[in-house]
């Protein structure tokens, strides 16, 4: 068999059932009758900060299909934020829930072992592209896989320094709050927020930090760092770790300059400081490769991966060099941190994405970025189109000498495509995500792009 049919072969094995029906289907007008009398109780009595982007309520879902509570099926482009990576409920991935579900629901790995938490960590260690021995931790969600690493960092360095990004979004509590600097409101009258914490700017070539073209451009950004950073406020020798999302995700989407995550890898070397790899939105085979590092050849000190890690289930994990991960007894735990379910989905979910849902997230993606390219030749309101694999990014511009943003019309994109059938989410200033499940079929890419053309047409005809 050659390459091309093998790979085609076990994508072929590793994809869900197809989806008994037609979709995108509207059939009622979201929100319908039954999903808005769940809003209004939603108003009544959920904390009231948690307003969506639009007014979907689900009743179920399955593969790359959402449907409502009205009987409305979405074709789904944004994977509980990049989280379903073996799509909705993928039936080996259930299969291993219930069949743990059955055995032991939970008994807390910080005092009991069991086999499934250990086979976890041996296979992310196996497969984390760092040199040397890896040791692996695991948790509930990002934010708190974030938490862990800057402890980790500062233990091990005795250091108390974080450098992270601006556009950056490592999670909401009070510590990675500090991290994130994606919008203020994240971080507005929470304060005082963990002291030295400290942001440059990220490789985001679209809109350059330091106003360079492609032809004169030698990662100045970076420069930011060195030249700015280091030689007036921060003295490299008291940082303990630099935190970088090796694509940024919440920030648009923004995959940096080839050279950017070598050369800040290189300085970190010079200077004794640790890297850490948040990969929690684009890790888990969304840009075609198990882990987005892989794109770039570094190898960081420490891994952070959630989201598409069990397809849903929550889960998060820290992988650090062996001599990194070194800390005292007791300094660290979670009562559900790696969940014999969550273990489990997440042992499916790599099992699916080996077997071939990686290379179906480069290939569809690949495909997907090419015809969303095309549609830049009629749409003006498309100021860039970027990605990798499956995580690819729409920066919707009101001018494309000019670059400015146009959010009010990112706004109205991302309902009208709800509306029709198609769902996506928003990122950074002015950017629309596309992070389907990883089983998107070239048929659903096509589905997707057509949505959007239309959407788009209507939307410039508008004004
Ligand atoms: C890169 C990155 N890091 C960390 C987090 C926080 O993850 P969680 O929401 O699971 O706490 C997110 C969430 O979007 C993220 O995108």
């Amino acid at each position: 068999m050659s390459a091309k049919k093998s790979a085609e072969h076990s994508a072929a094995s590793v994809m869900p059932p197809p989806y008994p029906g037609e979709y995108p289907k509207i059939v009622v007008p979201p929100p319908g009758p039954k999903s808005k009398a769940w809003n209004v109780r939603d108003k009544a009595v959920v904390s009231q900060n948690l307003t969506p982007d639009y007014e979907l309520v689900t009743e179920r879902a399955s593969g790359m299909v959402v449907e409502d509570l009205d009987g409305n099926r979405y074709l789904d482009f944004a994977a509980g934020i990049s989280t379903v990576s073996t799509g909705h409920c993928h039936p080996a991935v259930v299969k291993a829930v219930q069949e743990q579900a059955e055995r032991m629901l939970h008994i807390c790995y910080t005092d009991f072992h069991y086999p499934a938490y250990i086979e976890l960590c041996e296979m992310l260690a196996e497969l984390a592209p760092m040199s040397g021995k890896k040791r692996v931790f695991l948790s509930n969600s990002g934010a708190e896989a974030v938490e862990t690493s800057i402890k980790l960092a500062r233990i091990r360095t005795g250091r108390s320094k974080i450098i992270a990004f601006y556009g950056a979004f490592h999670g909401r509590t009070l510590g990675t709050v500090t991290l994130t600097a994606s919008k203020p409101v994240q971080r507005l009258s929470c304060g005082p927020l963990l002291p030295d914490v400290f942001h440059t700017h990220y490789s985001y070539c679209y809109r350059c930090p330091v106003n360079r073209k492609p032809d004169s451009c030698d990662v100045q950004c970076l420069e930011l760092l060195t030249d700015s950073m280091f030689h007036h406020t921060v003295p490299p020798q008291e940082v303990a770790a630099v935190l970088v999302e090796p694509i940024q995700g919440e920030g648009g989407f923004i995959p940096p300059h080839a050279e950017f995550l070598p050369r800040l890898q290189a300085l970190c070397r010079e200077h004794g400081i640790l890297l850490i790899a948040d990969e929690v939105q684009c890790g888990m085979g969304r840009t075609g490769k198990l882990f987005a590092s892989e794109h770039y050849g570094i190898d960081p000190d420490i891994f952070i991966l959630a989201k598409g890690i069990a397809s849903g289930m929550p889960i998060s994990a820290v992988i650090a060099r062996d001599e990194v991960m070194k800390w005292n007894n007791g300094s660290h735990g979670s009562t559900f941190g790696g969940n014999p379910l969550s273990c489990q989905a997440a042992l499916a979910t790599l099992r699916l994405l080996r077997g071939g849902l990686i290379e179906n997230a480069g290939k569809v993606g690949a495909g997907l970025l090419k015809k969303l390219r095309g549609l830049m030749e009629r749409h003006p309101l498309l100021g860039d189109v970027r990605g990798l694999g499956l995580m690819i990014g729409l920066e919707i511009v009101r001018n494309r000498d000019t670059r400015a943003p146009a959010p009010a019309e990112r706004e109205r994109i991302v309902r009208r495509a709800f509306e029709r059938g198609l769902l996506t989410l928003p990122c950074g200033k002015s950017t629309i995500r596309l992070s389907p499940p990883l089983v998107c079929t070239d048929s659903d890419a096509d589905k997707a792009v057509s949505i959007l053309d239309e959407v788009l047409t209507e939307i410039e005809a508008a004004g």
